[in-house]
């Protein structure tokens, strides 16, 4: 058994987060968040509505600077990092966005091939035999043609899911990846980042609502509450937690 003590010296965090603290207006979203995201590991953040779990997302993402505290992301420290810095840690990192955010105008190909044409330089042939080996991956290979408006909801997230993946990413963030997909297809989608992850080693963050999914993939659950992380451990220590919210959350949608 690892004492919690000694995780920092015997797992390494792909992700750091000390103490943000995020005010809109008048608003606290976050108010002190601290957590460590383990490398390999598949980190599933749950939270209410409106709690902050995109807008923490943003921050690992670099796209929202830390107004207080600091936030690491595969050992840069990004409140301080130079824009190349952060042009370079966002290229290690995939983000599957809360809707989808697929170039409506270009085909499953080309938008598949859209971060490799911005940040690999790479002979023609090769970009165009990398995003079929994604595609095929996320088992979409014969939709290569379709525009996004042609694809179901789940076609669609597995679309974004191989352009989130173009680059061979160290770290995948989704946000609420299986939200809006009927059971079996959320199903589907949680088993492919299990498999990715196992497979490719990959860390990932997945912000959920969705407890089943939460059961298939999580390797550690946080809770965001009020601004704060109220709990983070493993699921069955979720189960048996008795943090109030928690357990009203888990038993909401067993
Ligand atoms: N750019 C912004 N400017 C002002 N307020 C914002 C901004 N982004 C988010 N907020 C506010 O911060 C709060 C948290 O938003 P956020 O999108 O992070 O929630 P969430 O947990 O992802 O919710 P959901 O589960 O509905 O996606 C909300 O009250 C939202 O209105
Ligand atoms: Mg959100």
């Amino acid at each position: 058994m690892i004492d919690h003590a000694d995780r920092p010296r015997t797992e390494q965090a792909a992700v750091s987060i000390h103490d943000l603290r995020v005010r809109f207006g008048d608003t606290d979203v976050l108010r002190g968040v601290s957590a460590r995201f383990v490398r390999g590991e598949i980190a599933v953040v749950l939270g209410a509505s409106g709690s902050g779990k995109t807008t923490l997302l943003k921050h690992i993402l670099g796209l929202l600077r830390p107004q207080h505290g600091r936030v690491e992301v595969l050992g840069v420290e990004l409140a301080d990092a130079t824009e190349s810095e952060l042009a370079a840690v966002r290229r290690r990192m995939g983000v599957l966005f809360q809707q989808g955010a697929l170039l409506n105008s270009a085909t499953v190909f080309e938008n598949v091939r859209i971060p490799l044409e911005q940040h690999a330089v790479l002979p023609e042939a090769v970009m165009d035999r990398i995003v079929r080996t994604k595609l095929a991956l996320v088992g979409l290979e014969s939709a290569e043609a379709a525009l996004p408006s042609e694809l179901s909801g789940g076609m669609r997230k597995r679309a974004s899911l191989a352009r989130a993946l173009a680059l061979d990413p160290d770290l995948l963030l989704c946000d609420e990846p299986s939200s809006g997909l009927d059971p079996v297809t959320a199903r589907s989608l949680d088993q492919l980042l299990r498999d990715l992850q196992r497979r490719l080693g990959m860390t990932m963050i997945v912000i959920s609502h969705d407890m089943a999914g939460m059961r298939r993939t999580a390797d550690r659950v946080f809770f965001l509450q009020r601004g704060q992380i109220a709990f983070t451990g493993t699921v069955d220590e979720a189960d048996a937690c008795d943090v109030e919210e928690v357990r009203e959350f888990l038993s909401a949608a067993v």
